[in-house]
């Protein structure tokens, strides 16, 4: 097994590669405006299960689901959110938690964040954050370490899009919101109205009409909250 280090030099070697090689077919990354979100662009996959399907084979191991490479309503909804009241990320050390894409770390950048860092327990999501920053031109760490037992320290404003998607991944991401704002740190959640969403532990501050990107949801927009942990 390769060391943590050069595990992750090496998956950032594979999606630059990926990046570089131009492509057109439905198994290629595309730099493309994010549809709530235009003034954003990020490194996504024409069809993502395609694309993991090749990845897989050309590497010739399983990989985790490529989550990073599709946009989610509810941190389109997020980004949407701090780009349009910029005063909550600006000059706020950030924390974008499970950032996939990183299109909310990207965002609260571009709303003038102090300092931004977008944690993924996914290699690739941290290294397409890498690609994604890069980008947009602006600056983005990355972490992929596991932060769901721990108090996040340092972090004045916490941004989580689209984590309540499972029961095992809500059980964990709640109490962990909740010590963040207990100890101080604002926290916004986008959420398009999952199974596993909390509400009532959850105060709604806006609504929006977020153009539908998954196959599966039958109208071509859903409504998606931006809510803060109370
Ligand atoms: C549905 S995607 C949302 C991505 C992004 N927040 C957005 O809204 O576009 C969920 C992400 O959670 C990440 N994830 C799952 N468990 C995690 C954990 N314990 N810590 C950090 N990220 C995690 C996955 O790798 C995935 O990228």
């Amino acid at each position: 097994m390769l060391a943590p280090m050069r595990a992750a030099a090496h998956v950032l070697a594979e999606l630059e590669r990926e990046i570089v090689v131009p492509g057109a077919g439905l198994d290629r990354l595309r730099l493309t405006p994010v549809p709530f979100v235009p003034e954003v662009r990020l490194h996504l996959a024409e069809d993502a299960i395609v694309w993991w399907a090749r990845m897989e084979a050309s590497v010739g191991r399983r990989l985790p689901p490529p989550y990073w490479a599709s946009v989610w309503a509810g941190g389109q909804a997020l980004a949407r959110h701090l780009l349009d009241h910029p005063e909550l990320a600006a000059g706020r050390r950030v924390l974008d938690l499970a950032a996939g894409s990183g299109l909310v770390a990207v965002a609260a950048a571009l709303a003038g964040a102090d300092r931004v860092e977008a944690n993924d327990i996914d290699p690739y999501a941290v290294a397409a954050v890498t690609f994604n920053a890069r980008a947009n031109r602006v600056r983005v760490t990355t972490s992929g370490a596991d932060l769901l037992d721990s108090v996040p320290a340092g972090v004045d404003l916490l941004v989580a899009g689209d984590v309540f998607y499972d029961r095992g991944m809500a059980r964990r991401v709640l109490p962990f919101l909740h010590r963040a704002a207990a100890a101080g740190t604002d926290v916004l959640v986008g959420d398009p109205g999952r199974g596993h969403l909390p509400a009532h532990r959850l105060a709604v501050v806006a609504d929006y009409p977020v153009p539908t990107t998954e196959p599966c949801v039958g109208s071509p927009v859903r409504r998606v909250q931006v809510l803060r942990a109370r």
